[in-house]
């Protein structure tokens, strides 16, 4: 195996996560569906790979998360842990796996645990799912929480806006992110509200806190795809777009169609 650009090759674990807060040092958090992309971010040296149910929009072609399956979930995630070494890796539990009852909860938790041998699990929510959060974490899985804007949730707000720009969402935001550190999540990600809230909940939570779209906190996450260009019908303010890979995938195959066309390819030294 090659070396790491990480500068530490241990393995992450939440332990070392509540460490890296401590000392002020960053966390990087990407998503991965598959082994090969997996492969690639883990040996680059990312922190944390989640397995998100943005599979469903990424992988699945949906227009919401809310279609994916445990299955479907276990499926990513045990595809991605053949591939990881040193990140910790933590799969989404999915729409309706968890909500209302903390016994299916925590039966969802335990298969996926058990079928992709991941390190945790995420769940969207606050003091609504603090019973299914207490269940699980009371059978030894660590979890990290999700809030701001729950895609999960999309039929319920009606639309992809930033979250929690009124004071009475943004002080429900502030006491679900407490009761989940009081619970004993290891993390929370917030996605997209406004920077000085994410940044306060950074600063008052002594678990770390991981932000999409809420401004500095504790570490970053984006949607592979989305931050290496593969998909271009989402431009959201929140994304950084660090490669253009749809241009360099779509010129590779226009130059293979144009080979295999002219009958260049395959050449001599391609034929046995
Ligand atoms: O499913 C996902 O990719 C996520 C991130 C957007 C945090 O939950």
């Amino acid at each position: 195996m090659t070396a790491y650009l990480a500068e530490d090759n241990r393995k992450v674990t939440t332990y070392r996560l509540t460490e890296m807060k401590q000392r002020g040092e960053k966390i990087s958090m990407l998503t991965a569906y598959d082994y090969t992309m997996a492969g690639i971010i883990d040996q680059a040296g990312v922190d944390i790979i989640l397995v998100g149910d943005s599979a469903s929009n990424v992988m699945a072609g949906n227009v919401t998360t809310l279609p994916m399956t445990l299955d479907q979930m276990i499926y990513h995630g045990s595809s991605v842990m053949k591939a990881v070494q040193r990140a910790l890796v933590v799969v989404d539990m999915p729409f309706g796996t968890y909500q209302g009852n903390s016994k299916e909860a925590l039966a969802s938790a335990i298969k996926i645990m058990k079928e992709t041998r991941a390190d945790c699990i995420k769940m969207e929510g606050g003091i609504e799912i603090i019973e299914s959060v207490l269940r699980i974490l009371s059978a030894g899985i660590p979890v990290m929480g999700h809030l701001g804007l729950m895609p999960q949730s999309i039929n319920k707000y009606g639309t992809y806006a930033v979250r929690a720009t009124e004071i009475d969402e943004a002080e429900k935001l502030i006491s679900d992110a407490q009761a989940l550190e009081k619970a004993g999540c290891f993390a929370v990600v917030l996605e997209k509200i406004p920077a000085s809230l994410g940044c306060r909940i950074a600063q008052e939570l002594t678990i770390p806190v991981i932000g999409i779209g809420a401004g500095q906190t504790d570490g970053q996450v984006l949607v592979l795809h989305d931050m290496l260009g593969m998909t271009q019908d989402f431009s959201p303010r929140f994304l950084r777009r660090y490669a253009d890979l749809n241009s360099i995938m779509t010129s590779a195959v226009q130059e293979y169609i144009k080979d295999v066309k002219n009958a260049d390819f395959p050449n001599e030294n391609e034929c046995y």
